[in-house]
């Protein structure tokens, strides 16, 4: 389908993770620290004009299925592709999933080829490629985001992608994962590790709010990233926090008290600053944060 290199023997994490000392790249090049400390002046040199934060190596065919696959992309997601070279990713999702997607890279080559492929594939009414630096570019209306980028370019996007993308989207990275914030989905395709995560709404704080039976709750929640942890009190007494679980904008909580045999379970969701109930019949009203 593409032409392309012989990726099947060659990908960014081996390059990345070579131990043989003659590969072409090392971690240092990779993240262009080593062009970053050259005096171009005392050469009589012109500095590079693109500055890559992390090479062009295409994912392969099957992977950007099994992406498009883990992420769940259909026919309602913006999908976009960070670093998108050829277009491939792009392309696959507007052709095979009906979605509407966007391509950013910094090379203008890669951007040019991804426009002449979407166009040999009659994709272009769904696709859009930008020109620029993914650590720049706004991509805030994404409901996917896919990422074949390094290690060290995924932290430095981690902050912006869990406070500019909406609660519930969906990242999916090659290779690749995010530190500490452990993937929601992990799926080995032979020997390549795709990850997936549920951006989570922000939940850190006391939200208050009354059960049908008029009892009041109020929680103090801590968060990092999509775990939650917390203290809970019923009517201002102490109570136990059970469970408290995140996926996205749905958060479940289970509050549990000396009083009451059964744990109390509430299901919301996440919306304008609120958490919206799911069963009105157990929680009439939305959990407001308690502000001081
Ligand atoms: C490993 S390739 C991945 C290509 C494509 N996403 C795929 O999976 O086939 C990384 C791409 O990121 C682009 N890139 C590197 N640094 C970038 C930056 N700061 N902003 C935008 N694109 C960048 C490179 O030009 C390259 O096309």
């Amino acid at each position: 389908m593409y032409n392309d290199p012989d990726f099947d023997e060659f990908s960014l994490y081996d390059l990345q993770h070579e131990d043989d000392p003659m590969m072409l790249l090392d971690d240092a090049m990779l993240e262009g620290l080593m062009l970053d400390g050259l005096d171009y002046d005392g050469y009589g040199m012109e500095p590079p004009e693109l500055m890559l934060d992390v090479p062009y190596v295409p994912s392969d065919e099957k992977i950007v299925d099994a992406l498009l696959d883990l992420a769940g992309v259909t026919s309602r997601d913006l999908l976009y592709d960070l670093g998108c070279g050829d277009g491939r990713i792009v392309v696959a999702a507007a052709m095979q999933r009906s979605a509407r997607a966007v391509g950013i890279d910094l090379d203008p080559a890669r951007i040019a080829d991804a426009m002449e492929y979407a166009g040999n594939c009659q994709v272009e009414r769904w696709v859009d490629f930008r020109e620029g630096d993914l650590l720049e570019a706004d991509f805030s209306n994404a409901t996917v985001v896919t990422l074949y980028l390094l290690d060290s370019v995924n932290l430095e996007l981690r902050p912006r992608l869990q406070q500019e993308l909406q609660p519930g989207t969906r990242i999916v990275s090659h290779a690749f994962d995010m530190g500490d914030w452990k993937p929601d989905e992990h799926v080995r395709l032979a020997s390549i590790n795709l990850y997936k995560w549920i951006v989570p709404a922000r939940l850190a704080g006391q939200w208050q709010w009354h059960s049908a039976c008029g009892k009041e709750f109020v929680v103090d929640l801590k968060q990092k990233h999509q775990k939650l942890s917390g203290t809970a009190r019923i009517d201002g007494q102490p109570a136990q926090l059970q469970r408290a679980l995140l996926q996205g904008d749905l958060v479940e909580l289970q509050i549990s008290s000396a009083e009451h045999n059964t744990p109390y379970t509430f299901t919301m969701r996440y919306r304008d600053g609120l958490l919206q109930p799911q069963d009105p019949a157990m929680q009439p009203a939305a959990a407001q944060p308690v502000t001081d």
